[in-house]
């Protein structure tokens, strides 16, 4: 699959198949994610591979003390806009899968060995966003190579709230660290097509933070009409959806105005995006 493709359409899945996931399989997206980088090239990640069905349902339940909370705490708060201004539908969907967690085919639990995050820096030591630099690009690294094989991932954090109990079931040292936990398995839905996301004016300024927004200039490519069609075409649904307006029915994308497929393919979804 193309790089870029599948850079632009990994979505959190959060509803799977029951058919079985092939060690085969993990093991082809592991041997891809393993070229991360990390800092010192130490690789001090570990991944269980959980399909017992005792250790999902617990992790499950541990999941669900910290999730139902919060779900019920968004709800009682009528649920809030997301990053680019759209009321996500992807909350109830993600109760969803949490509330059927036990029923993912494979959960991988990815683990970080403490000892490879320290520097010679206490600076960067005490910075709460630089051990993770050397656990995320492996897991992203994983979510595409999944996405890349035609499985379908949801990446949670939530088990760190509960993490002695995550160690107790699945035996790990106190030498390692919950990094994340992905439920895996064969998505159940066409995959979203587009995904909710700022475009780049957004968050890119040229020489300082207050600069004037980065832009493509004239000679830059824009978004593939092909990548378009393919991801349309997977999602199930009209091509024309796709073609770059938002619309004003739906918020889906689309070339022209409402169309039959945007509200399956837009909403649904959640492929609301600019
Ligand atoms: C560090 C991190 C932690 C996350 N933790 C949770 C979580 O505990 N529960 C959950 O439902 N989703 C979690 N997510 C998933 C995000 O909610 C999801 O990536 C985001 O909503 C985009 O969803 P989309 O790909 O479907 O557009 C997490 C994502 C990241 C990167």
């Amino acid at each position: 699959m193309e790089l870029t493709e599948a850079m632009r359409t990994t979505a959190a899945i959060h509803r799977f198949r029951p058919d079985t996931v092939s060690d085969e399989v993990l093991y082809r997206a592991l041997d891809a994610a393993r070229f991360a980088p990390s800092g010192g090239n130490r690789q001090g990640w570990h991944v269980i591979t959980v399909r017992d069905q005792a250790l999902r349902t617990g992790l499950m339940e541990l999941y669900l003390r910290s999730w139902r909370p919060m779900y019920e705490a968004r709800l009682a708060a009528g649920g809030g806009p997301d990053a680019v201004g759209r009321r996500s539908p992807g909350t109830t969907e993600a109760n969803y899968y949490a509330e059927r967690m036990d029923e993912v085919p494979v959960h991988l639990v990815a683990l970080i060995d403490r000892a490879a995050l320290l520097t010679p820096f206490p600076a960067i030591n005490q910075s709460t966003f630089a051990g993770g630099a050397s656990v995320y690009p492996f897991v992203q690294n994983l979510l595409l190579a999944i996405r890349a094989e035609g499985l379908g991932a949801s990446l949670t954090m939530l088990l760190a709230n509960h993490e002695a109990e995550v160690r107790e079931l699945l035996g790990y040292p106190e030498e390692f660290a919950f990094a994340a936990h992905l439920g895996v398995g064969w998505p159940a839905r066409p995959r979203p097509a587009r995904l909710r996301r700022r475009p780049v004016e957004d968050f890119a300024t040229v020489d300082r933070f207050g600069g004037r927004p980065l832009r493509a200039g004239s000679g830059a490519p824009a978004e593939s009409a092909q990548t378009l069609a393919r991801v349309a075409e997977e999602a199930g649904g009209d091509p024309a959806c796709w073609a770059g307006l938002v619309c004003p029915e739906c918020g889906a994308v689309t070339s022209e105005g409402h169309r039959p497929g945007c509200t399956e393919a837009g909403t649904e979804s959640g492929t609301a995006a600019r």
